[in-house]
């Protein structure tokens, strides 16, 4: 699928916004990966960059969600841990070289994280969304 950010998508948290636009972004360049011939230091730059932000993302999204009260966080942290865990799997796979099988391993990531994201930013994100109303500042 292509990945392109929209408005409907925004949580209205700029630092979680960013971050979801930056990783549809990352996200995009792998996907485009799949167009021409494997570029291994490109796809490895990008997919450490990726690795580096979602955990950095998840991180803020969770200690957001403890600051508005968010009750459902729990569920929300267990599908954060099962994407990063598939995320680093891929890339201890990928750091043990680069060649066209792997480089297509990385493009069917990229495909199927484009679908994880908007449906996890869609129905999981907007979830809490209606909390950070209720709590000033
Ligand atoms: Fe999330």
């Amino acid at each position: 699928m292509s990945i392109v950010w929209d408005e409907t998508l925004a949580i209205g948290d700029a630092a979680i916004d960013a971050d979801h636009r930056r990783m549809m972004a990352l996200i995009a360049t792998l996907e485009a990966a799949a167009a021409g011939p494997v570029d291994c230091a490109a796809v490895g730059g990008t997919l450490a960059e990726l690795v580096q932000l979602t955990t950095d993302h998840f991180a803020r999204e969770e200690a957001l969600q403890v600051k508005v009260g968010f009750p459902d966080r729990e569920a929300h942290r267990t599908s954060h841990v099962m994407l990063l865990n598939r995320l680093e799997a891929v890339m201890t796979h990928y750091a043990d070289g680069c060649d066209e099988v792997r480089a297509g391993i990385v493009r069917t990531l990229g495909d199927s994280l484009a679908t994880w994201l908007v449906t996890h930013i869609a129905n999981n994100d907007m979830e809490f969304k209606p909390y950070m109303a209720e709590t000033p500042g």
